[in-house]
């Protein structure tokens, strides 16, 4: 269990307890929106089946849930890069929508960073958010991130090409 700063709430394996949770968390729109297509929408009973399993076994990734307040609020994860990149991981998270704006994702990144520095191999870690995401990116700005760029029309995300901008943190500095 990782402990974040904020009261009552830390990181942890993902449990299959944590299905039902799971189901009715990520089955959001709004969060499919700001993520990659691998996080699936509509999130069915297969699509959580799936996940926690997978979410045990990383090898040089790591993806733990955050929980808050003793009940699961979302999932963060970085998965390691490959070759000449596998000292960078690639950064991120979701949360629950009645847990939005609460502090909960800032504090989950935070300790998240901590721990890929301190107990696992990254040297880099990175995130491209969407530029209609400012809440992420803030996010990653609290969690000591630097902007490095904007990568133009990267993103097809629901129907539309847009930029997305690259954050990066890296071990020393
Ligand atoms: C983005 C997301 C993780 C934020 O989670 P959260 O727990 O609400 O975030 P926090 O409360 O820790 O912090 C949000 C910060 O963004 C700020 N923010 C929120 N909306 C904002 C906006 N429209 N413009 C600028 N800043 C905004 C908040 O004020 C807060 O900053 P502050 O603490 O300095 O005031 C959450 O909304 C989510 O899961 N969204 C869908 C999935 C997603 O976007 N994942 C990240 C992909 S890169």
């Amino acid at each position: 269990m990782i402990q974040t700063d904020l009261h009552d709430c830390h990181l942890r394996p993902w449990l299959h307890t944590d299905k039902p949770e799971l189901i009715t968390l990520a089955n959001n729109r709004k969060i499919w929106r700001n993520l990659t297509d691998l996080f699936p929408h509509p999130y069915t009973e297969a699509d959580a089946d799936f996940w926690i399993p997978f979410a045990s076994h990383t090898g040089a990734s790591c993806h733990l849930a955050i929980v808050h307040r003793g009940r699961l609020a979302g999932g963060i994860g970085i998965i390691a890069g490959e070759g000449n990149a596998r000292f960078t991981g690639n950064f991120g998270y979701w949360l629950g929508e009645p847990c939005w704006g609460q502090g909960i994702a800032s504090a989950a990144a935070r300790a998240m960073v901590d721990h890929a520095f301190t107990q696992l191999q990254f040297e880099r870690l990175e995130g491209a958010v969407f530029e209609w995401n400012p809440a992420s990116m803030r996010v990653l700005e609290k969690a000591g991130f630097s902007r490095e760029g904007v990568l133009r029309k990267s993103v097809f995300k629901d129907g539309q090409l847009i930029d997305s901008v690259m954050y990066a943190r890296v071990r020393s500095g």
